[in-house]
């Protein structure tokens, strides 16, 4: 095997996260425009035999997890195929999968014969007027479905990531806090984002800080649990609960230091962070014949150009630029 995916901050690399697509049957506010985002055309997205190259390459490298994102990764039509495929390379031991949830009933059967390993389901609110207004389309009865089936069909946990906004659904945290009670759930909170094209203002992000103080007051048992290496979410339980509580603070409490994760874009570009620019395109090198030494090769002198933290948090700490100037480049995006 390679050595590992190290850049100059010591950070391992073991965590790629594959955007399949850059479209999404949800338009969330948070996310995208009201009229979408520029979509790659069909050719130049990468295909299962294309990931496949990549994935071996960077998996002999030690990557080991597989999370699969969009836009909306369900709109894939060969989607159970590509989890069979990467699925089946040495060294890859879990392929999951983030969704809006809204084809799950309907599909994750499949998925899961597939292979899949674990799901995330964004779901931002409780409340169907709610819903339709923050995502612009219908749709919260078929996530509520598709969460019960994932239930079901035993996944554990199901995590649930809610987006919380100011003014918009920091009063359904109590709620979100509930599901937990009976069911497997890991609802995670998350700090609003800025990224080119959504909705954000400053005023709208709710610091942890001030998500810990509602939940607890909600949930007085609410207690925290020890953490997990590499999490994105700090976690904690209401006592006697089934499921479990975790806070993703991008903003105000980055995890930059513990950061494991690579990005490819659904046109085949590599990300070295979620606020970064593209790298380089790992699709050019492999149509052009690259083998995976060359591609490690790409992928270790992008790593090299890694912040040690992401741009938003520099201009907080560093510069005090109103965050908001430094959005993430071109959306979401794995
Ligand atoms: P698990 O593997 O289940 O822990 O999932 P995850 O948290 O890595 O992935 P998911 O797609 O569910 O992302 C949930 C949230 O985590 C996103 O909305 C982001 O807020 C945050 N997140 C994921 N990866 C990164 C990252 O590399 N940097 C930052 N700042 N946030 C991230
Ligand atoms: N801020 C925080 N999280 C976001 N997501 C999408 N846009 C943002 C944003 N601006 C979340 C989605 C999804 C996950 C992959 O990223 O809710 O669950
Ligand atoms: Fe689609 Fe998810 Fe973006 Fe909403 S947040 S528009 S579900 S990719």
């Amino acid at each position: 095997a390679a050595a590992s995916l190290s850049d100059l901050h010591g950070r391992r690399h073991n965590y790629l996260r594959i955007s399949l697509t850059e479209r999404c049957n949800l338009r969330c506010k948070y996310c995208m425009p009201a009229e979408g985002v520029p979509l790659s055309s069909r050719s130049s997205l990468l295909s299962v035999e294309e990931l496949r190259v990549i994935v071996g390459a960077l998996a002999a490298a030690g990557v080991d997890k597989l999370r699969l994102t969009g836009g909306e990764p369900t709109l894939r039509s060969d989607l159970a195929d590509i989890i069979q495929s990467l699925k089946a390379i040495d060294g890859i031991r879990s392929v999951s999968m983030t969704t809006n949830g809204l084809v799950l009933a309907r599909r994750l059967a499949s998925l899961q014969r597939a292979g899949l390993d674990a799901v995330n389901v964004s779901l931002d609110t409780l409340r169907p007027d709610r819903y339709e207004d923050m995502a612009r389309r219908r749709g919260l009865a078929r996530v509520l479905a598709g969460l019960d089936l994932a239930l079901q069909l035993g996944y554990s946990p199901v995590k649930i990531n809610t987006v919380l906004m100011r003014g918009f659904n920091d009063d359904e945290i109590g709620d979100f806090i509930e599901m937990t009670r009976e069911r497997d759930l890991e609802v995670r909170f998350i700090e609003f984002m800025p990224f080119a094209g959504n909705e954000w203002k400053s005023g709208r992000l709710v610091p942890h800080r001030e998500v810990l103080r509602a939940a607890r007051a909600a949930h007085p048992g609410l207690r925290p649990l020890p953490p997990r290496p590499n999490d994105t979410a700090t976690l904690w339980k209401v006592g006697g609960y089934a499921g479990t509580v975790g806070f993703i603070s991008s903003m105000t409490q980055h995890f930059c230091a513990t950061c494991n994760r690579l990005r490819l874009t659904a046109d085949g570009n590599l990300k070295v962070c979620l606020f970064g620019a593209a790298e380089v395109s790992l699709r050019d090198a492999v149509r052009g014949g690259a083998g995976p030494a060359q591609l490690l090769q790409l992928v270790r002198a992008a790593l090299h150009n890694k912040k040690a933290a992401h741009a938003v948090a520099r201009a907080r700490s560093g510069r005090r630029e109103e965050a908001g100037e430094r959005r993430g480049a071109g959306g979401w995006g794995a």
